[in-house]
């Protein structure tokens, strides 16, 4: 979804609940453990429990304990490709001797009887239709056979998340005729199309001659919605706080919502993240009132960006009276928890487990992993014997980055198991979730979300009952240990050139200088950014995090910054401080996936800061490594006017030559996911929301759509534009980058 201030959606991706003031953390372990004496007479053991060794053991290099270096087929040393331009027209662009198609927009038809899409919003059939925003995607290869094939690189499926919708005044105006009705109620019939165009979709894809294509007509094509019936795993399962009336026993919920990153497990499945789901949610001016203040969900449903009164972003709740409506009311309304949907957004907000290459089993919310706004899910390269490690950002202006550590040692056996979704159940549904704290010295600690842990136990703050609250209530968990407040956690990704964990910090416009989001080492930029005539501050572009462990189950972490989003002519002393030039300057970083088969770094943009200069952009890096530049000291004037220092550490500036845009997306598009053959030869990436200004009021007249893409491009009927998965070529058949 777009970072810009430009549409009503971008309310739901600017999320600011975390009003906690977040004491030094020292502060707070020393009060909470002294509490915790009084009670329980010594804490000495369980603090050392919690917050691990305080000395380094030394961080990662390559060729050290659980990095990927040896899955690299021919890691690349140099990038063949001419940097392409910043752009501004309603294509997308690539390097001379690259090749785009397009291959799986908005409205394709999933089935071989399901109608060709007309694209004029007259369209029915949506559950048997690519969704909309197509997000995160991963790549399951097939034989020939059409069994799995982790090495197939001619056919394979993929696993495809579909966020959101453009929309406007409610409506998600392009699949509806009129643009469809922009006051509540809103009509049942444009709801349900609504709610069909959200969640996940697993398509077929094959190659001929060198052209990909999707097969329609393919028994493995899926489509998983706001609607399909899913499993509630992990401590969660059976909470009192998940029962709703459709699962009296908290086991089993309805369809998933807001997909954003993904991931791939060492298992071979695909896992997506809920990110923005609480805007779904409408819940009305007296509903604190009717809960009550013992009530601790009105702490939760505060923290988690749902006042009472909130509005819902398209108003699905006020349909009908039928159950598939009334579920997005989010109020104690009736006589009980099993009675009506007051805890029903308690059962989004997970990371859902999918095995792509069976379309019977259920999708699993692994409620280990924690509940907030989820973007991708990071697996550091498993180890025989060792945790199963996967890394994740809570995307959120001051929210907070987590790491999960499995239960389950690694048997290197899982790489290929019987049964995919079980292998799931058995590393995700027992572990420890961790959350990062950043030090001004370049360390930093994982702080453990548990029972365990003697500050949640005895939080004053939120009464945490068992590891299910922590799971269901993980940012005031977070909140308690005093966490680090990032600037927005997006995608993150482990380079297997050394197995240092890279995430994506994509700008933050509540970040201020001193007070309570006040400027950090981790989070060290507050500076003014023009676009026109129109001024934003805080950390405008965003950066990019690097974190280095010796192993990846390690609670200890050293960090720094591998490159600061900036405009190529910003001040290089405040602003610019990774040098970026024409040739590969970039705001608001999103999306970021490592390659398998070449080790280089993409780089996605979800921008509306640099936007009067260039449509958003995928780039490739070579990065270094953690601690290849330098401490850099920037000066602040605080309110009271004195002075604040900030130290933080630049990673070695990339050049021309190890960082470089190689794709700019049609106008009003965010670029995001990725993935690719194992020989690196093709790479399918999705383009987002083209056109996503468009007014409502202009629904009829193509003219004034602001894109036309990919229509324009040759693909498919009516001018309407549509969110797409595109696939790239080298036209002499190398690989992508070379
Ligand atoms: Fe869906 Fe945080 O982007
Ligand atoms: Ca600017
Ligand atoms: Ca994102
Ligand atoms: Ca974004």
């Amino acid at each position: 979804m777009s970072n810009a201030s430009r549409s009503p959606s971008d309310i739901f991706n600017n999320e600011d609940s975390n009003t906690t003031a977040n004491p030094h953390f020292d502060a707070v372990l020393a009060a909470r453990l002294s509490r915790r004496n009084v009670l329980l007479g010594s804490a000495s053991a369980a603090a050392t429990t919690v917050l691990g060794s305080a000395a380094l053991t030394g961080c990662a290099t390559a060729g050290g304990a659980g990095n990927g270096a040896s899955t690299l087929s021919a890691p690349l040393r140099s990038m063949g490709f001419a940097a392409v331009g910043k752009s501004l027209a309603d294509k997308v662009v690539v390097p001379a001797g690259y090749n785009v198609q397009v291959i799986y927009a908005l409205g394709d038809p999933l089935r071989a009887t399901t109608p060709a899409f007309k694209n004029d919003g007259t369209d029915t059939d949506w559950e048997s239709r690519a969704g909309d925003h197509h997000d995160g995607m991963e790549y399951f290869g097939l034989d020939a056979q059409g069994k799995p094939a982790l090495n197939a690189t001619t056919r394979a499926l993929l696993a495809i998340n579909h966020e959101a919708t453009t929309d406007e005044k409610l409506s998600s105006f392009f699949i509806h005729a009129n643009g469809g009705a922009s006051t509540l109620p809103r009509p049942a019939a444009e709801v349900d199309k609504e709610l069909a165009i959200h969640g996940l979709s697993v398509v077929e894809v094959s190659a001929q001659n060198g052209q990909w294509s999707f097969n329609a007509g393919s028994a493995f094509n899926r489509r998983v919605t706001t609607m399909t019936d899913v499993l509630i795993h992990g401590p969660a399962r059976g909470s009192e706080h998940l029962v709703t009336k459709f699962s009296a026993d908290a086991t089993r919920a309805r369809g998933t919502l807001n997909n954003c990153g993904t991931g791939k497990t060492p298992w071979g499945t695909f896992v997506s993240g809920e990110e923005n789901w609480y805007g779904y949610f409408f819940r009305d001016a007296k509903d604190d009132e009717r809960r009550g203040k013992k009530d601790k969900q009105v702490a939760a449903l505060n923290r988690y960006g749902r006042k009472a009164g909130a509005a819902s972003r398209h108003g699905w709740e006020s349909a009908g009276s039928d159950d598939r409506f009334v579920r997005w009311n989010n109020g104690a309304l009736g006589a009980s928890a099993s009675a009506d949907y007051r805890n029903e957004m308690n059962t989004f907000g997970y990371v859902v487990e999918m095995d792509a290459y069976d379309s019977r089993q259920a999708v699993r919310k692994r409620t280990g992993l924690g509940r907030f706004a989820h973007e991708s899910v990071s697996f550091a390269k498993p180890v025989a014997g060792q945790p199963v490690v996967a890394y994740m950002g809570d995307d959120a202006r001051n929210e907070y980055m987590y790491k999960f550590v499995s239960a389950a040692k690694w048997d290197a056996a899982d790489a290929n198991p019987a049964n995919r979704l079980a292998t799931g159940d058995k590393y995700l549904d027992k572990g420890t979730l961790y959350v990062a704290s950043f030090k001004d010295n370049g360390t930093g600690e994982w702080i453990e979300l548990s029972m365990n842990n003697p500050i949640i136990a005895a939080n004053p703050d939120f009464e945490f009952k068992s590891d299910a609250d922590v799971a269901i209530f993980t940012r005031l968990a977070a909140d308690a240990v005093s966490a680090t407040k990032m600037d927005r956690p997006e995608w993150g990704g482990i380079n297997p050139r050394n197995g240092e964990f890279y995430m994506t910090l994509t700008n933050n416009s509540n970040r201020t200088v001193d007070g309570d989001a006040g400027l950090d080492a981790a989070n060290p930029r507050y500076y003014s950014d023009m676009k026109g005539s129109k001024e934003s501050k805080g950390n405008v572009h965003g950066h990019i995090i690097r974190v280095a462990q010796a192993n990846p189950a390690d609670t200890s972490f050293k960090w720094d910054i591998y490159v600061f989003g900036a405009e190529s002519d910003a001040d290089k002393s405040r602003i610019n401080l990774s040098n970026l030039t024409d040739a590969n300057d970039l705001s608001s970083p999103d999306g970021l996936v490592f390659s398998e088969a070449t080790g280089l770094c993409w780089i996605q943009t979800d921008d509306g800061a640099y936007t009067d200069k260039s449509n958003c952009m995928m780039l490739a890096a070579i990065p270094g490594q953690v601690g290849d530049g330098g401490k850099k000291t920037l000066a602040y004037k605080r309110t009271d006017g004195s002075e604040k220092r900030v130290d933080t550490f630049v990673g070695k500036a990339p050049t021309e030559d190890t960082l470089k845009r190689f794709l700019v997306g049609p106008k009003d598009c965010e670029i995001t996911g990725l993935c690719e053959t194992p020989d690196g030869k093709a790479m399918f990436i999705n383009i987002q929301h083209p056109g996503e200004t468009t007014k409502m009021a202009d629904i009829g007249d193509a003219s004034k759509y602001t894109s036309q893409w990919p229509a324009n491009a040759g693909y498919g009927a009516g001018k309407r534009p549509r969110s797409a998965t595109i696939v790239i070529t080298k036209a002499d058949g190398g690989v992508i980058g070379s």
